[in-house]
């Protein structure tokens, strides 16, 4: 049981709650990331996150502190809820009356969930339809890391946890700079249904990858193609570079981030990649696909030509040892995939070949996407094992509809929904 106390604040006083927390508002109003709380309603902030609350009016509050939790008023210059306020009023303004495209853009804790959902839910407020793109998919909040996806801020949250996915895309990593185009093309694909489905206000989130001229080339390929109205960016650096190049095409804005947060550390930063994977995986339920009935976007190893251990033996010089290890093997052009139970050496000779020796453990925990019609994103799955007798992949996944492809991302997960270490590279 966490401690209770009863505060009373007059207006305009910001206090910081650092979770997990629970705020009854018992008399008066409070602003909380954007949104407004009145007498009756309460909030929730989770135990790795932290708020600046303003007090509107005269307010009373009731606050449950779990362990580890504080709060206590922000000092002068140490919240910026009154700025992040002129802003989206800004930008409000600037959008009245026509479909507006926001992307904000910052380093990693600056603020950019946090101000994306300040935004969202200012929009909501005055009567603007609002979807959210969370386009950070390392610590992509409204589906599980290695998508996209797309949400309707339709009540006033705190975190993009709260909403549902409406649409995603498979991405299938945590770091853009693996999975440059998907990252890109996802967002842009959402942001154009986002539209087709009638939003009038659609703020995107990206990934905090902005710390290197490469990063910051990412996020300029993402303003080409998405083509925002606005960009608000959480770092003066960052702020800075971003207008010298852009601009002259599209209007940049600085919006400063808290001085003082709950920061997470980097333990803290994958438990919560954790629980998410959690949320969606519990859910799921064993399916076997069979191979033969989808499309393999990236499994290569399955779709070439099916050698013969003659075949093999011929190509390779293979000790009969490792010979035996070997469960299936295929060729395409010149190079040839070997799939084996367990591990063998791949120093096997060849001429001039590209041997891939995949060993079928490797794959247990490998996330996977799951097509349906007309190639399109409609599930997640957990490859649980293949069986190539049967030639299915077995995998956990909530979807329960037609899978009709696979594409395999570079993440793996272990018992418990923990990253285990990632996948270079699509290695079927
Ligand atoms: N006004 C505020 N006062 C205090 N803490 C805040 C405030 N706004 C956000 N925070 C906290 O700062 C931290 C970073 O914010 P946020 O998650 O929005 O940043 P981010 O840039 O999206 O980070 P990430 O790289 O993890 O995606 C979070 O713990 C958040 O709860
Ligand atoms: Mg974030």
């Amino acid at each position: 049981m966490g401690s209770v106390t009863e505060v009373e604040l007059s207006e305009d006083r910001i206090l910081r709650v650092i979770g997990p927390a629970k705020i009854d508002v018992v008399t008066g109003r409070v602003l909380a990331v954007g949104s407004k709380f009145s007498a009756g309603s309460s909030l929730v902030v989770h135990k790795f996150r932290s708020y600046g609350i303003k007090i509107l009016t005269h307010s009373k509050l009731k606050i449950t502190l779990g362990e580890g939790a504080r709060v206590e008023e922000a000092r002068s210059g140490e919240e910026v809820v009154d700025e992040w306020l002129r802003i989206v009023e800004y930008i409000l303004k600037k959008c009245l009356g026509k479909l507006c495209k926001v992307l904000i853009v910052g380093p990693p804790e600056s603020g950019k969930s946090t101000f994306t959902v300040f935004l969202a839910n200012y929009f909501r407020e005055v009567g603007v339809r609002v979807g959210v793109v969370d386009g950070d998919i390392g610590q992509e909040d409204v589906l599980i890391p290695t998508t996209v996806a797309l949400t309707e801020v339709s009540k006033p949250v705190l975190w993009l946890r709260e909403l549902e996915p409406l649409i995603f895309r498979f991405v299938g990593c945590i770091s853009p700079q693996y999975c440059y185009s998907e990252s890109i093309l996802a967002i842009r694909e959402l942001v154009d249904e986002a539209i087709e489905l009638g939003f009038k206000a659609i703020v995107v989130n990206t990934d905090g990858w902005v710390g290197t001229t490469s990063g910051i080339e990412h996020k300029l390929t993402i303003i080409r193609w998405v083509k925002p109205d606005l960009v608000v960016v959480t770092d003066r650096e960052v702020f800075n570079y971003l207008s010298r190049c852009v601009s002259n095409l599209v209007e940049v804005i600085y919006a400063p981030k808290p001085a003082v947060v709950r920061e997470r550390s980097r333990d803290e930063r994958r438990e919560l990649r954790a629980q998410a994977y959690r949320r969606y995986f519990s859910r799921g339920k064993v399916r076997r696909v069979k191979l033969s009935e989808v499309g393999l976007l990236n499994i290569r190893a399955l779709a070439g030509r099916v050698l013969t251990l003659d075949e093999l033996k011929e190509l390779l010089k293979i000790p009969d040892s490792d010979l035996n290890k070997i469960v299936f093997s295929s060729r395409f052009g010149d190079t040839i995939f070997i799939i084996t139970e367990e591990f063998i050496d791949t120093a096997v000779s060849h001429d001039e070949r590209k041997i891939v020796a995949i060993n079928l453990r490797d794959l247990r925990g490998a996330i996977v996407g799951l097509m349906g019609e007309r190639l399109s994103d409609v599930g997640i799955g957990l490859i649980l094992g293949v069986d190539l007798n049967s030639q299915e992949v077995i995998t956990l996944t909530p979807w329960d509809g037609p899978i009709r492809g696979l594409v395999l991302g570079r993440v793996k997960l272990g018992e418990d929904f923990e990253e285990v270490g990632g996948m270079s590279k699509c290695i079927l």
